[in-house]
């Protein structure tokens, strides 16, 4: 440390100055950096800066190439550390997407859903797909022992050392593209699901292979919102209202329908450097800072499936499984019981898969 508690004048001086001058070249390095947010902010008319191979590999030490390299740099510190971990869960595997569900220690009943359709392991090899659930730390000592024994038996838990609380699931989802971008980097797709979205994910396949080169996310975009201020019947829900402090700002910036995104590898690792300048706490609204503000300056080429996203499901539809849908958020929920198995084995019959 520069500064210690006896430090005479001159000393402090020094310090100063060395500390001036550290700052200075921080600044310089940041102006300097390829992803630097004052360089790349482009007035409207100009043609955005896509996130295309060749500007992406720039910054040759950890994008790209070596991925040895790449997996030692992030994670164990991080801002949480890891209390349950799969380390080896795309090792030697050929993995096309990774899925990454954010559930809270206590939504069994939705895993067990998920391991008995995506998550089994003949589906997810046809599929190139690994399928890991995110979650957070929970004060109770008996959930988490429930939970290290559903790990212990299946393997798919990664859990992080951040309390499990509403407010805190923006870190949840910036812990599962980081997870993915230590663990999983390999993969050209991250996915972030929450545990009640149905993912029709061979209609997913066949929109994402084409674009592989050419979209860096693919999800439900929506345009800019106002900002919720306080609760109204207009449809401000008290779950929404947001302190100026928090974000001061009347609208958001468009952003994606947080139940269901993909991000493309390069826009993964990008966003996790973005988000490596932050200093203090994520905006909490999760899909607000994940979708919205984080990547805004990247301007990524996002493809919209807005017509082809259903948030509110109302009865199930032949559109459910045929592929209209890619994502379908909170069958069980809107629909009942049962209905995600319905709509699953539709699918199964549609696609003419077997298990
Ligand atoms: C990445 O892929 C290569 C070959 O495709 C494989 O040998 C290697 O184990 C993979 N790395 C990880 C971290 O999974
Ligand atoms: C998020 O998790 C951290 C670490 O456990 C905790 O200190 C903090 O209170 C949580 N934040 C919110 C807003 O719940």
């Amino acid at each position: 440390m520069l500064v210690g508690s006896r430090s005479s004048p001159r000393r402090i001086l020094t310090a100063a100055t060395v500390t001036s001058l550290v700052g200075a070249v921080f600044t310089l390095v940041l102006v300097l950096m390829p992803w630097s947010p004052s360089l790349t902010r482009h007035p409207r008319h100009a043609s955005p800066p896509s996130l295309a191979p060749d500007t992406l590999s720039r910054n040759s030490n950890d994008i790209g190439g070596d991925k040895t390299r790449a997996k030692m740099d992030y994670i164990p510190g991080w801002p949480y550390g890891l209390k349950i971990n799969e380390p080896d869960t795309c090792k030697d595997q050929d993995v096309y997407i990774l899925n990454t569900i954010t559930s809270n220690p206590s939504q069994v009943y939705h895993r067990e859903m998920i391991r008995d359709m995506w998550g089994r392991e003949s589906i997810a090899k046809q599929l190139k797909l690994r399928t890991v659930f995110i979650v957070g730390a929970v004060p109770s000592a008996v959930t988490q022992k429930h939970l290290q024994e559903e790990s212990d038996k299946y393997g798919d838990i990664i859990q992080f050392d951040f309390l499990e609380t509403r407010k805190n699931l923006t870190v949840k989802s910036l812990a599962a593209v980081n997870w993915f971008r230590t663990f999983c980097s390999n993969a050209t797709w991250v996915l972030k699901c929450d545990v009640d979205a149905y993912v029709n994910f061979w209609a997913l396949l066949d929109v994402l292979k084409p674009v592989d080169d050419t979209r860096d996310a693919v999800c439900a975009r929506s345009m800019s919102r106002s900002v919720c201020r306080e609760v109204t019947k207009g449809g401000c829900l008290p779950h929404y209202v947001v302190d100026p402090k928090d974000f001061s700002p009347n609208v958001y910036p468009p952003y994606c329908q947080g139940y269901a995104y993909i991000l493309h590898q390069r826009l993964a690792d990008r966003m996790i450097q973005m988000d490596q300048l932050r200093t203090g706490p994520p905006f909490w609204l999760e899909d607000v800072y994940v979708t919205g503000l984080l990547p805004r300056d990247l301007h990524p080429r996002w493809l919209d499936i807005r017509r082809r996203s259903q948030v509110v499901p109302m009865s199930v539809r032949p559109e459910y499984h045929d592929g209209t849908f890619l994502f379908i958020h909170d069958l069980e929920g809107q629909i009942g019981q049962g209905a995600t198995n319905y709509v699953w084995l539709k699918t199964l019959e549609h696609y003419n898969v077997t298990l």
